[in-house]
């Protein structure tokens, strides 16, 4: 039986034209961006092109880009990088404000600032729905913030934040607003306006580019200091080489999702719609997550009582689908219930994620409904429950 990937939040498939752009690049690219001989200009030339078509859909200038090894990095710099940059300037402020339901890089990023660096963090809860409450989060801001962590849209349930709301008010106090826009870009068409954000952070392999690359993008009133020394490269803010055929392949993703933004957002709301409403309607006991209106596209969380998360994922593999169980980026998930469905005061055992991306049909949707019933039947048949 031919496979069926739900598991998109993760990663995605490489789109077709990054898959090519990157066998153009590659050997193309053979001489280092900072250096001055023609193979280098060659690279540099490929890089400022990547870097200015990305930057430009973000709205941003390619001055505010910073290429990393994917998500993880870009948001510790995020993190990080100010409160750097403000203890090098006498900056005395020591306070950051954090959604609860941010990615684990954000919570712990944030954790290590409190812990190295002397910050106090306040932890802004959500609702049944995983939405943060930005009128709390709001109140939480004051003249000694530095900086206001809030992603766009949730890994896990496809909730979306009030970041636009949020950012107005650390524009009064004089906080910067950083956005974790890893499950947005390239799937819900955001910029820095639209977001607000002060920093941006994006995950390439989560729109179609290739995996090990993301990048933070900057507004005008971010400063950074460097987490990685070594030389100038990226305006001194990530020492370290950059693999310039990937940048290109990470770029071309970008374009070609934005170029489909609208039909692919359309096409997989349509899935979602139609896999939140069947999975309950299949099996009792069975809960879905998250909002339904103004939701992540692709995301489905559904719990299922009298089983356990990690061995539904396992029963939904066995019978051909690739699903994510448990707490989104826990190393062993089936130890440590979702710290996103925790804050959400939902019921967390036997949490299995779907997600879809352009390529499911409806069809691997309903295989997939029938597949979750007999799994969550035959698990719990063998409990005796
Ligand atoms: C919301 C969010 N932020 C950050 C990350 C981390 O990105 P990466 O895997 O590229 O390090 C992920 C990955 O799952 C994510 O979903």
């Amino acid at each position: 039986m031919a496979r069926v990937y739900l598991d998109h939040a993760s990663l995605w498939p490489l789109r077709d034209e990054a898959r090519q752009a990157w066998q153009d690049a590659v050997d193309l690219t053979v001489g280092d961006p900072a250096r001055a001989h023609a193979e280098g200009r060659t690279s540099r030339d490929l890089l400022e092109r990547a870097t200015t078509t990305t930057a430009a859909t973000l709205g941003g200038g390619p001055a505010g880009l910073v290429w990393t090894s994917g998500g993880t990095e870009a948001i510790h710099l995020a993190v990080l990088g100010p409160a750097l940059a403000a203890e090098r300037r006498g900056d005395r402020r020591r306070h950051v404000v954090v959604g609860a339901v941010e990615h684990s890089a954000v919570l712990r990023a944030t954790e290590r600032l409190a812990a190295d660096h002397g910050y106090t963090l306040d932890v802004v809860g959500v609702d049944r729905s995983g939405t943060v409450d930005a009128e709390r989060m709001m109140a939480a801001i004051t003249g000694d913030t530095l900086s206001v962590h809030l992603q766009h849209a949730n890994h896990e349930v496809g909730a979306t934040q009030p970041t636009h709301e949020v950012a107005a008010a650390c524009r009064d106090r004089g906080a910067l607003l950083h956005v974790d826009a890893c499950q947005s870009v390239g799937q819900m068409g955001v910029t820095l306006d639209q977001v607000g954000a002060d920093l941006l952070t994006a995950s390439c392999g989560k729109f179609g580019g290739p995996r090990g690359l993301g990048f933070l993008a900057l507004g005008e009133r971010a400063r950074l200091a460097p987490l990685l020394e070594g030389d100038d490269r990226q305006r001194r803010r990530r020492a370290g080489g950059i693999d310039v055929a990937a940048v290109a392949a990470g770029a071309v993703a970008l374009q070609a999702a934005t170029d489909r933004l609208q039909s692919e957002h359309s096409h997989r709301e349509v899935l979602r719609r139609r896999l939140r409403a069947a999975l309950p309607e299949a099996v009792d006991g069975v809960e879905v997550h998250g909002p339904l209106a103004d939701a992540h596209p692709g995301i489905v969380a559904a719990t299922a009582q009298g089983v356990d998360g990690e061995a539904l994922a396992a029963a939904l593999d066995e019978r051909g689908f690739a699903v994510h169980s448990g707490s989104s980026c826990a190393s062993l998930p089936w130890e440590e219930a979702s710290h996103v469905l925790v804050a959400m005061g939902v019921h967390t055992r036997g949490h299995v994620r779907f997600s879809v991306g352009p390529a499911t049909r409806v069809s691997d949707v309903d295989d997939a409904v029938a597949a979750y019933r007999d799994a969550v039947t035959s698990l719990r048949h063998a409990y005796g429950r």
